[in-house]
């Protein structure tokens, strides 16, 4: 181990509950309120969320504690951890790749996820101002497309969402992270239930209860499946050391497995709700779900001109959504900062205005993606296209993959045991089948079936 490590003290969360705060803040971002509610839509509603429960339950919680315990267990960031293992447990030196494979992926989706971000904040502007009052459908697609086309306006509320970021990082975990997430996590749970509760009002529950929860296996695919479980992952922030950071923060008093439970149950539950936030009003002004990735930037916006209070509503519900992507974006940056101070010796504010400006520079390309470059393309893609598609697609489930390999396999029985903190046998035993077969095979088909997906759709262009 490098000499500037050996003197190093790793933080810790002020407690268990602080923890929970963090991770589901991690959790809960542009994947549960913009995507989750989409891909719903787009396949069938309650079919789809019944089989993303299962992957939860059985593939992406077992994935999720796994890269806590890592995490837990080693108490340095990503990649100093494996090197840890290698030390004191003689695992192989290469896996430290698997903890530099996840502080990429930390810059290339944070530089996308800041500019996707960036839209919300222009929108909680533009809805504040009254822009949606009375619009008409042409209006807002217009509206939403001068946008995307400026990109000026994009660089600045990248900008500004990337500094909204570093600012929180760069104080550190106690006085940055902990106190946004203390105010912000309640405040983002209160703002959900409040247009709910509304939604009882102006919007269609008896058609999105059918909607939701009327199980109905006749539109089933296996398409459907593995959609689910990629939904699962992304949700769960897996597969690139946001979580093992996030753990190696965590109490040893804190019950391991429990804990992750309980950040799987509130991440599941935010999903569900914005589909009960979002799905009455569409239905209750005649619109369809099935709109992809649009659904929240030109078709609720529509919804909004509609109802009355439309114009503090839709505020409320912008400002939520940026709430939700910016202690998302945290733990994106969060454990390449933690390297830089751990082995770099860098100061924390160093290290967080370096990283985030890394990251903002590889977001100009996704800025401009969307405009001057819109015409370059590598495989069909635009460079946002292919950011979204290696990450998400690629390496994320490459990073969770090696994450339940590394518990399964590689580190001592005993160790995992003892670090996962089940009370009952069998649990125990089920969770050990499970990430050591289940879900790295679950894992292998995600991989797989996507990659070979697109080798198809190549062949037959
Ligand atoms: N989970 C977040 C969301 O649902 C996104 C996210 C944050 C993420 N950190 C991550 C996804 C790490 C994968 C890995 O929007």
């Amino acid at each position: 181990m490098a000499s500037s490590t050996q003197h190093y003290t790793h933080g810790q969360w002020t407690s268990r509950l602080v923890f929970v705060f963090a991770a589901t803040g991690s959790a809960v971002g542009l994947g549960n309120i913009w995507k989750f509610p989409y891909m719903a839509g787009e396949n069938g509603g309650s079919s789809f969320i019944l089989i993303y429960l299962a992957c939860v339950a059985f593939i992406a919680l077992p994935i999720l504690s796994a890269e806590l315990l890592i995490g837990r267990h080693g108490k340095r960031s990503p990649v100093n951890v494996f090197r840890r293992f290698h030390r004191d447990y003689g695992t192989p030196a290469v896996w430290r790749f698997a903890g530099w494979l996840g502080v990429l992926a930390g810059f290339l989706i944070l530089s996308y996820y800041s500019v996707i971000a960036g839209w919300v904040i222009a929108y909680v502007f533009q809805a504040g101002a009254g822009a949606f009052a009375n619009a008409t459908a042409d209006s807002i697609a217009s509206n939403f497309n001068g946008l995307v086309s400026d990109p000026e306006r994009l660089t600045l509320w990248h900008t500004f969402f990337m500094i909204l970021t570093v600012a929180v990082l760069m104080r550190g975990i106690h006085k940055g992270i902990e106190r946004v997430v203390k105010y912000f996590m309640p405040l983002l749970l209160a703002l959900i239930l409040g247009l709910i509760f509304y939604n009882f009002f102006v919007g269609d529950m008896a058609r999105t209860m059918n909607f939701m929860f009327s199980f109905d296996f006749g539109k089933v695919t296996g398409e459907t499946v593995l959609m689910a479980l990629g939904q699962a992952f992304f949700s769960l922030s897996l597969g690139m050391g946001a979580m093992m950071i996030y753990g190696s923060y965590l109490p040893d008093s804190a019950p391991l497995f429990g804990t992750a439970s309980v950040v799987a149950f509130a991440d599941t539950l935010v999903a569900l709700l914005a589909g009960l936030m979002i799905f009455p009003l569409l239905f209750a002004f005649g619109m369809e779900p099935a709109q992809g990735v649009g659904l929240i930037f030109k078709t609720l916006p529509l919804a909004f001109s509609q109802m009355p209070g439309g114009v503090v509503f839709g505020t409320l519900f912008f400002f939520l959504l940026l709430i939700a992507a910016w202690t998302s974006a945290l733990s994106l940056l969060e454990p390449i900062i933690a390297w830089a101070v751990e082995h770099l010796a860098w100061s924390r504010v160093k290290a967080s205005v370096t990283a985030g400006a890394v990251a903002w520079l590889i977001g100009l390309g996704t800025v401009f993606s969307f405009n001057l470059w819109q015409d370059i393309k590598l495989w069909d893609k635009t460079l946002f296209d292919l950011l979204d598609y290696l990450t998400s697609n690629i390496m994320l489930p490459l990073g969770g993959l090696l994450v339940v390999l590394f518990v399964g396999w590689m580190l001592p029985g005993a160790a995992v045991r003892a670090e996962a903190g089940f009370r009952s046998e069998r649990l125990y035993r089920l969770w050990r089948v499970v990430v050591r077969w289940i879900a790295p095979a679950a894992v292998v088909l995600i991989l797989f079936h996507l990659l070979g997906w697109e080798i198809i759709r190549q062949m037959m262009n």
